[in-house]
């Protein structure tokens, strides 16, 4: 065996695609493995509320102990396991840039498009590793050949970055985009595939669907959407920015043609990691937006000639994956949603208080907005900080206004208390005020 095969294979015991032998494998699996087994009984749901478990999982995270961070829907922070991979890497990588980060590292990139397969339900071949939903999605929107007078229909409550690039093609291509408008929160899934189909033409070529509305939480009936367009032979765009690591759900069983998403919100991977799925049969036919050798290959990497880029960032992907399936899927999702409902029902019925996100799990999980009567958005957000230490956003957005709040797996029940005391008696000294 060559020195350096021996030395590749050595350091597959600190990457973390390899996920046998990963800093997870070492750290923590094990008292993962200990703590599970004593909770087999319990279902996802019954395990929402066990927070000894829970408790294990915050101890994995280094978020400040100073500030209360409600605002994991803008980013969230990664594992410590993770956060010491990248540092890991990124050390390695310094110690001889070229060498270690494009003959070593980058062995890595495989293993890594494979366990992101799994997790997706998808075959890898559909995996291109990028930097964020906003690339992911871009190299959709700007890939698809469309000609002067197709439609596009996507609505007044997706991403900025999405409704410019939308519109970004339409004054340079003459593509007509149409944007709905919903009020949410909406429990009634055929409204919302109604305004869709209803808004189809002759000249109608894809609908650009956001799973989860980051303003405010509302979870789209993306499949169902799918359904129909498929009907109609609409291809669909999913922004999954919101939902990949926090739903339960294989990307194909949605029916759509594109996905793309962020991995450092949910999934808790490092700043600045992203994933764009494509449909197998379609890779052929869209551009990429940083140019390849062969830009009409049907080879999923051909997305993914980015330049340089952090390759450590790219390798702790891993590492969060890992961490991800310790705790798996179906538990993460019940618990994140438990959370947003244990601080939602406590301030419902306050007066004043008006929370603008649905409780039925069917069209809610992690994020909530709120407001109160006689305050701002911005009067509300900053109360929450400069009183109460509790960091969260504020949305002033087309039809919404209101405080958006955000728990992650880690965040504690106590610091949910916090947030209740500070909407209660915020409400009631803006209810003073008024009187
Ligand atoms: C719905 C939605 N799509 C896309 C994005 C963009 O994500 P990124 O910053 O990872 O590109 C966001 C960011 O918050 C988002 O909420």
């Amino acid at each position: 065996m060559t020195n350096r095969r021996k030395f590749v294979q050595s350091l597959g015991l600190m990457t973390s695609a390899f996920s046998a032998s990963s800093l997870f494998q070492q750290a923590h699996a094990a008292d993962f493995n200990k703590m599970l087994e004593t909770k087999q009984h319990l279902s996802p749901a019954q395990l929402a509320e066990d927070e000894d478990f829970w408790a294990f999982v915050q101890q994995g995270y280094t978020t400040s102990p100073n500030i209360i961070n409600l605002n994991n829907g803008g980013v969230s922070p990664s594992p410590r396991i993770v956060q010491e991979a990248v540092e890991r890497y990124n050390k390695l990588s310094n110690e001889g840039p070229s060498y270690f980060m494009w003959r070593v590292l980058d062995q890595g990139r495989e293993p890594l498009r494979e366990k992101l397969a799994e997790l997706a339900g998808c075959d890898k071949e559909e995996i291109a590793i990028n930097r964020n939903a906003t690339e992911a999605l871009n190299t959709v929107i700007f890939g698809i050949d469309f000609k002067a007078g197709d439609e596009i229909i996507g609505t007044k409550q997706d991403y900025p970055n999405m409704i410019n690039a939308w519109r970004q093609r339409a004054l340079r291509d003459g593509i007509v985009y149409t944007q709905l408008s919903f009020d949410f929160p909406i429990e009634n899934d055929a409204q919302i595939v109604d305004a869709f189909e209803k808004a189809i033409t002759p000249k109608t070529k894809l609908l650009h669907v956001t799973h989860i509305i980051n303003w405010v939480g509302q979870i789209m009936p993306v499949a169902k959407i799918c359904a129909m367009a498929k009907k109609h032979g609409i291809e669909v765009l999913v922004d999954g920015a919101h939902t990949f690591g926090l739903l339960d759900f294989k990307i194909p069983d949605l029916g759509c043609d594109y996905f793309g998403t962020s991995l450092h919100k949910f999934l808790s991977a490092p700043i600045g990691s992203g994933m764009l799925w494509i449909k197998k049969d379609k890779i052929e036919k869209i551009w990429p937006l940083v140019c390849n050798d062969k830009p009409r290959g049907t080879d999923i990497r051909k997305f993914e000639t980015l330049g340089t880029r952090s390759f450590p960032i790219e390798q702790g992907i891993g590492e969060a994956i890992n961490f991800h399936n310790a705790i798996g899927s179906k538990r993460k999702e019940e618990r994140i949603r438990y959370l947003k409902n244990y601080w939602t029902t406590q301030v419902k019925d306050v007066p004043g208080v008006k929370i603008h996100t649905s409780f039925k799990s069917a069209y809610s999980c992690a994020i909530a907005g709120v407001s109160i009567d006689g305050m701002t958005i911005a009067e509300l957000d900053s109360a929450l900080f400069t009183k109460y230490k509790i960091h969260t956003v504020g949305i002033v957005w087309e039809n919404i206004s209101c405080v958006r709040v955000t728990p992650h797996v880690y965040t504690r029940l106590k610091d949910l208390d916090k947030m209740v005391h500070a909407i209660k008696e915020l409400a009631a000294q803006a209810k003073a005020k008024k009187s």
